[in-house]
């Protein structure tokens, strides 16, 4: 048993040929391999491995190795490494372990991406780069502060504009000289609303910095070659709608919870194909099996793992990438799955499923690659925004930006509706329905657009605590919510965070489009004056009972819709019905619940998931004669899917493999 470096190549070929693999990462984690010292670079072994997979015509993704630094590196020069938020600077180890403002990281990160380049740029394995790895260190060290305040003057210009825009003065904090900022580590100042949001948007940027020196140099040396990173789950401290203009695709790693409702994860894929406003996206890592670092590990089921591959498609991926292709012997993640466990074969499950779902996909590429998900319905989504609603010094713990996101988001998932997931500088013309669930902060600008669209006949649903700072961190003053006053037409006097287990009830009369009852709500509930808004509902209980829970506007040619508090699940999938109703939207295919449809268009052609989560069979009635690509029969009438079952759809008269 046991064989190392090339004899295990050639076996890695023969599976990778197996599995129907036309596509490997390589290198991620390679900078020590590849230089071994500072004065010594190894890349006889890189050559052989590219030179390998060359001449069976699989393609590289290659690596920039930056994502972890050799030894070496931290030893020698200490500063690279990062200073955490208690002050301490960390030791060598781990990965996404240096400062990201370091010089010294990032002149050794360039050389070694310089050398890459220059060496494998016209190799014929190369088909795409991946800089560094999952990004995202925060620092709090002294060069870090230094770059900071060197970023904030020229933002800002003068520090009287930063104690304006902070509220120095109050608690008496005002600053007189650019030394006195310090980066709010736990040691130092975190009462400042204005001084987190602009570190986190600065540490956001001076990651951005890494990524886009290292893909500047790929660039400049090997033009043509498409640059990207991975993005991974949901990051909070990177803002990806400021990243994805750097990429060249997105690229992103699918690791969803063994209990995470499928929605969960399909607001997180509509969110990549939303960053390069709607262009298909990489899915470049997920686990065929199991992952290692949770609490507990589950294995995949028979089938989730293709389920969740073409639920990944069906929203926009045009690729089924895995972490990861053989388990090591040791390591942090030797019992993470792998496509060839330890045993080292092909008759295993898991790779016995990785290689059919690899020939499945061979005969969609044709289809499939590039195609789009045009969608009527756009729902924002702004990291600035989550990091101010959860910096929001005091109100209430419990305000979850992601959590109120996905809440709606799954509202519309529920009616297979097609969503767009959009930034706060992305355009809202062309969109019958825009959702802006807790958009705290607005800006000026952002409410002017607001309003034009819905005056020019959108659509808009917001919800309690919108409009209440503009983008510098500074409330609206004059009444909330700020910009989006007029396009409301309402007035929120106050707001009421509930204790943690509290409720209040919505209670719903005739006529509202929705069935009339009572319904609860609980975590927040406003007091709001109607300034040409009706009610549609009301509070039951406490001192506000009868006023306004939800309310409707009709401005200029559109409609605008708040909620003053936080529905339940069953009213807000009604609210959300009624208005697809009430714009014809509807779901391309009557399905039963937690059976997703979703389709993709290319070439004139409509291509039709359906994705059965279930683990039991569903029927599904068809409107029309289908072909399922997937396995070539034609469903006249309805089709069964089997649990975990996937069908590509496509109408049998216009089916591009029509028998
Ligand atoms: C990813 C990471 C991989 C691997 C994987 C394990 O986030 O990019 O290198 O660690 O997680 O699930
Ligand atoms: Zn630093």
């Amino acid at each position: 048993m046991g064989h190392d470096g090339e004899s295990i190549w050639h076996d890695d070929l023969l599976l990778m040929r197996q599995a129907g693999v036309n596509l490997v990462t390589v290198g991620i984690f390679s900078w020590a391999a590849l230089q071994p010292d500072e004065h010594t670079f190894t890349f006889e072994w890189l050559d052989r491995v590219l030179d390998l997979l060359a001449e069976d015509k699989i393609f590289a993704c290659l690596g920039t190795g930056t994502a972890a630094q050799p030894a070496w590196l931290s030893i020698t020069y200490p500063q690279v490494l990062p200073v955490n938020a208690w002050g301490q600077r960390r030791r060598h180890g781990e990965r996404m372990n240096y400062c990201p403002t370091s010089p010294t990281f990032r002149s050794f990160a360039q050389q070694l991406v310089r050398r890459l380049a220059e060496r494998y740029r016209s190799h014929p394995a190369l088909l795409l780069w991946h800089v560094s790895n999952e990004y995202g260190p925060i620092c709090y060290c002294d060069n870090c502060a230094v770059r900071f305040r060197t970023w904030l003057q020229a933002r800002y210009g003068s520090l009287d504009a930063i104690n304006r825009r902070w509220v120095t003065p109050f608690w008496g904090h005002s600053f007189s000289a650019w030394e006195q900022i310090e980066p709010p580590s736990l040691l130092g100042d975190r009462s400042m609303q204005g001084l987190l949001l602009d570190y986190q948007q600065f540490m956001s940027e001076v990651n951005l910095e890494c990524y886009r020196e290292e893909a500047q140099i790929l660039r400049d040396l090997a033009p043509g070659v498409p640059v990207q990173t991975n993005f991974h789950g949901l990051v909070k401290h990177l803002d990806y709608f400021a990243w994805a203009p750097h990429q060249d695709m997105i690229a992103w790693d699918s690791y969803p919870t063994a209990d995470d409702p499928p929605a969960a994860t399909a607001f997180r894929l509509d969110l990549m194909r939303g960053l390069k406003g709607g262009q298909s996206w990489l899915l470049l890592e997920q686990t065929p099996s199991q992952t290692q670092w949770r609490a507990y590990n589950p294995l995949k089921r028979p089938g989730e793992m293709r389920l969740q591959s073409y639920q990944a498609i069906a929203h926009g991926a045009d690729s089924a990438l895995f972490f990861q292709w053989r388990q090591s012997r040791g390591g942090s993640e030797m019992h993470h799955g792998a496509i060839v466990s330890h045993t080292g074969h092909a008759q295993a499950r898991v790779f016995q499923e990785v290689a059919a779902l690899g020939a499945e996909l061979r005969e969609l590429g044709q289809h499939l690659l590039g195609a789009r998900r045009p969608a009527r319905v756009a729902l924002l989504f702004s990291w600035p925004n989550w990091w101010a609603v959860e910096y929001q010094p005091g109100l209430s713990a419990a305000l979850n930006y992601l959590d109120e996101v996905t809440r709606y988001y799954s509202a519309l998932w529920q009616h297979n509706i097609a969503v767009d997931i959009i930034g706060p500088d992305s355009p809202i013309e062309g969109y019958d329905l825009l959702l802006a669930p807790l958009l705290y902060m607005v800006s000026e600008r952002q409410g002017a657009a607001i309003e034009r669209y819905v005056a020019d006949g959108g659509m808009f649903l917001s919800t309690y605590f919108s409009g209440i700072i503009a983008e510098d961190g500074r409330a609206w003053l004059g009444g909330s919510p700020g910009p989006l006053r007029r396009t409301l037409g309402i007035w929120v006097e106050e707001v009421d965070p509930l204790l943690p287990g509290k409720s209040n009830n919505i209670v719903i009369s005739d006529g509202a489009g929705v069935a009339a009852g009572t319904y609860t709500c609980d975590l927040w509930c406003e007091i709001l004056h109607l300034e040409g808004a009706r009610a549609l509902a009301q509070f039951g209980a406490d001192f506000y009972a009868g006023a306004p829970a939800i309310t409707e506007h009709r401005f200029g040619q559109g409609r605008a819709y708040y909620l003053a508090t936080r529905p339940e699940p069953a009213l807000l999938d009604q609210i959300v019905g009624a208005l697809l109703a009430d714009l014809g939207i509807a779901a391309p295919l009557a399905v039963p619940g937690g059976v997703e449809v979703s389709k993709r268009c290319a070439g004139g052609q409509e291509f039709m998931f359906v994705l059965n989560h279930h683990i039991q069979e569903q029927v599904i009635a068809l409107p029309e004669p289908m072909h399922d690509l997937l396995t070539g029969q034609i469903h006249e009438q309805q089709i069964s899917l089997a649990g975990r079952g996937v069908a590509l759809l496509v109408a049998q008269s216009t089916s591009p493999a029509r028998p």
